[in-house]
């Protein structure tokens, strides 16, 4: 095996020995349309470490790696940055394999490998910056608490200038490049941008303040190598920035239309409602159809909008099935500054855009008119009323945007 999955070198002593998932495409509700990759890293210091392993189907391409470098019964120390199974699926057979001389983790890490894996042997907590001698390197533990999870923290190799970073500033994005500079600008920006509006977005105000923590370090950092996705080498000031905008969810010009039909009615509106939301001053409108738009690249192109005009036919007194799975997700996601309006179409009850309107302000959405409710198919009075609706949505994202 050793012969077939190679360790890719990062630097005198860093080696990326992860796994690349081409076949994935649900990642626990998530659209990883471009498959992702599990990232561990081997340093080969006085004290050989590996930092995070890989989900469990991939343990034996892991080892594999590492043993193209060193056999992985020298490996010390093992460092989980994070407990979720996307990374320590493999940690038991590994430790089983390798028996290192000890397993670091946070405290909350600690709790969390035991809770999972039910492990024996102890881990050893760390705590926020503390440092761990490699003999001749070194490495400092930064707690990121809530990012993504109460375990996750972040290691950084000082000699090298290396931050394994875990889930931060990652993307679920299969390649055969290890670094982004070596990929297409715009698929990444996607990427990047998808796995933080689906992932992070909740715990933006965590993210301004650790990367406000990172900037008053001011380590040097010559990688920044994630969990997920490529490796930022010379685009690591562009990833630190990009974050840093989306965590503050500045609004835009831009409106999102999402919506599904039964027979066409609710759709026509959405198309009316579009053409509203231009007149009224939205830069730009992404109308999104549900039959033909998964949930996480709607939280895509709501990273960066101004506004959330969502539209539901009523079936059996409530909401369309797709758009409820739609805003229990988006709730979840917690986007902030967003202007809105609901609409449907209905037949004799028309219960789903009072539900909407409810569901809307619950998530904090600035609804700009009451939701609209046209009986079957509109009319052109009813478009009318459609397009208005549109026109005054528009005109607060053009406010919003003005007062940013
Ligand atoms: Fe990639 Fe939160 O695990």
């Amino acid at each position: 095996m050793k012969d077939v999955f190679q360790a890719v070198k990062l630097t005198d002593r860093v080696y990326w020995v992860g796994a690349i998932d081409w076949a994935i495409r649900d990642f626990h509700g998530y659209a990883t349309t471009r498959g992702t990759t599990y990232n561990a890293y081997l340093v080969l210091a006085e004290k050989v470490t590996l930092v995070d392993t890989v989900k469990a189907p991939f343990r034996a391409e892991m080892m594999a790696r590492i043993a193209s470098v060193v056999a992985p019964e020298r490996i010390d120390y093992i460092i989980s940055n994070h407990s979720e199974m996307d990374h320590t699926g493999a940690l038991p057979e590994t430790l089983a394999a390798v028996r290192p001389e000890k397993v670091f983790a946070s405290a909350n890490g600690a709790k969390a490998l035991r809770a999972h894996f039910h492990l024996d042997g102890g881990v050893t907590a760390v705590r926020d910056g503390e440092r761990l001698s490699l003999g001749d390197r070194n490495l400092v533990f930064l707690e990121t608490r809530m990012l993504h999870w109460p375990d996750s923290m972040v290691t950084y190799l000082a000699e090298e200038q290396v931050l394994f970073s875990q889930d931060g500033f990652g993307m679920h994005l299969a390649s055969s490049e290890r670094y982004a500079d070596e990929l297409p600008q715009d698929v990444l920006r996607h990427e990047a941008a998808k796995y933080f509006a689906n992932i992070l977005l909740p715990f933006s105000p965590l993210v301004t303040k650790v990367l406000a923590h990172v900037r008053d370090l001011a380590l040097p950092i010559r990688l920044i190598a994630p969990d997920h996705g490529p490796i930022h080498r010379r685009d690591a000031g562009w990833i630190l920035e990009q974050w840093g905008r989306w965590a503050a969810q500045a609004p835009t010009g831009k409106a999102v239309v999402v919506y599904d039909t039964m027979w066409g009615s609710t759709a026509l509106l959405a198309r009316a409602i579009a053409e509203g939301l231009l007149a009224g001053g939205a830069e730009t409108v992404q109308v999104m159809p549900l039959a033909a738009c998964h949930r996480s690249d709607v939280a895509t192109e709501l990273l960066e909008a101004g506004a959330l005009v969502v539209g539901s036919p009523t079936i059996n007194n409530t909401l369309f099935p797709t758009v409820a799975d739609l805003l229990t997700y988006l709730e979840g996601l917690r986007r902030q500054h967003l202007a809105g309006a609901a609409f449907g179409s209905y037949g004799w009850s028309g219960e789903a855009v009072g539900r909407l309107d409810a569901w809307l302000k619950a998530m904090k959405v600035d609804l700009a008119a009451e939701g609209l409710r046209t009986v079957y198919v509109p009319d052109a009075a009813a478009l009318g009323l459609a397009r208005a609706l549109g026109t005054k949505v528009g005109e607060a994202v053009r406010a919003r945007r003005a007062a940013t």
